[in-house]
């Protein structure tokens, strides 16, 4: 048993699930050329949001026939939004197996009342897909964020498909490829693997979804806020940056300065690599550690983003308060902030590797959580 501290530190202890560790070049006065005080109406505001819709596409490789929009209310609303705005035409099927997931569960079968099917797995497992009904408007999240469980590359989703899939992908984007011709909606947030601030959603609809939008319109009322057509037309003023209400425009300074930096490692290609590797590094430490385990269960599932590490040594008593324990610890320490499994989820460490996330770090880290690991064990054993 080694309780001895180790040596070196991660420089950025930051390895929270959201909102993420900035990009590490960030500073503040990387935002001087924010418009503040100006409307986002002004020519200067519309061009900054009009950037960041365009840039956005060429980074993540968006078609050029898909639609995006920043909306508001982070990715809550844009994932709202597009079940508010698109379900109910037909047949609904929920996929969910972690926390997120359920939460779209909710709002479906609880808030809009839909007689969906509804389909989960547990904590580290994920849904069969070979049973999933396409014709079904398909709801989803990409990465969970919760377990460290993600979509693996290997499903495929029918290009024939009569329903629409409705993909939340915010730990995803920007971190693991996402085939666009077989989603119809995808949303996520800036604060996620771009290490953007809160509270502004993207929301990229595909054609079909477009179509559903000016042929359907739902049973149910919709906040203006939700609003993307009228007169049963899409408002296409929202897909050029002329956003429903106010954005924030230092924070969409702040998104272009990340899009400056996902372009300055690689684009998606450079993001991925980044945050396989940091992925790796915890995947590494699992395999050669007795005590420690992903949480999710198959490898082609493991997400890259959002780790979830669970203890299964059996001298553990109370698995949630030795959790939280490990993490106490490793944040006093300042090495790891947040790292402390998300509240509804099986206890463990949740260490954030998307590609904000320096490789380096997380290698600086995995000594501390063997520290604190062995410190806490001990601590247990003597309290006994
Ligand atoms: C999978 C998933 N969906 C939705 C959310 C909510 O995101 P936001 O707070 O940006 O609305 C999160 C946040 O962690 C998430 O991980």
């Amino acid at each position: 048993m080694n309780m001895t501290k180790p040596a070196s530190r991660p420089v950025n202890p930051r390895f929270s699930s959201g909102p993420c560790a900035k990009p590490p070049t960030f500073k503040l006065e990387k935002l001087n050329d924010a418009p503040l005080g100006r409307s986002h109406r002004a020519a200067i505001g519309k061009a900054k949001l009009l950037a960041a819709i365009e840039r956005t596409r060429g980074i993540l490789g968006v078609p050029a026939d898909y639609l995006i929009a920043i909306v508001p209310a982070s990715d809550t609303g844009a994932v709202e939004m597009a079940m508010w705005n698109l379900l109910g035409a037909r047949k609904v099927e929920m996929l969910a197996w972690e926390s997120f997931g359920s939460g779209w569960v909710t709002d479906a079968v609880k808030q809009l009342k839909l007689d969906a099917k509804v389909t989960t797995a547990d904590y580290g497992q994920i849904v069969d897909f070979d049973a999933v009904d396409w014709d079904a408007d398909v709801v989803m999240t990409w990465n969970g964020t919760t377990s460290g469980v993600r979509v693996p590359d290997s499903v495929e989703i029918p290009a024939d498909r009569e329903g629409l899939v409705i993909v939340d992908a915010t730990s995803a984007a920007f971190a693991q490829d996402l085939p666009w011709d077989r989603l119809d909606v995808v949303t996520y947030s800036w604060q996620k693997v771009l290490g953007g601030e809160a509270a502004h959603g993207m929301l990229i609809l595909s054609p079909r979804a477009v179509q559903r939008l000016e042929n359907y319109a739902p049973s149910w009322p919709l906040p203006k806020i939700f609003r993307l057509t009228k007169g049963g037309k899409l408002i296409d003023g929202i897909f050029r940056g002329e956003t429903i209400n106010t954005p924030s425009m230092l924070c969409v300074e702040d998104y272009l300065f990340a899009l400056d930096w996902a372009e300055s490692v690689g684009g998606l290609e450079g993001l991925k690599a980044r945050a396989n590797a940091n992925a790796q590094v915890l995947w590494d430490f699992c395999e050669r550690t007795p005590w420690i385990e992903n949480l999710a269960v198959t490898p082609e599932a493991w997400s890259n983003t959002s780790v979830c590490l669970k203890f299964t040594d059996d001298r553990i008593r109370d698995g949630a308060a030795f959790a939280k324990a490990v993490a106490k610890r490793l944040e006093a320490e300042g090495v790891a902030y947040d790292a402390a499994y998300y509240r509804d989820a099986p206890p463990g460490l949740r260490i954030w590797c998307g590609a904000t996330v320096e490789t380096s770090d997380v290698e600086a880290l995995v000594p501390w959580i063997e520290w604190a690991f062995e410190t806490e064990i001990a601590a247990q054993t003597q309290a006994a």
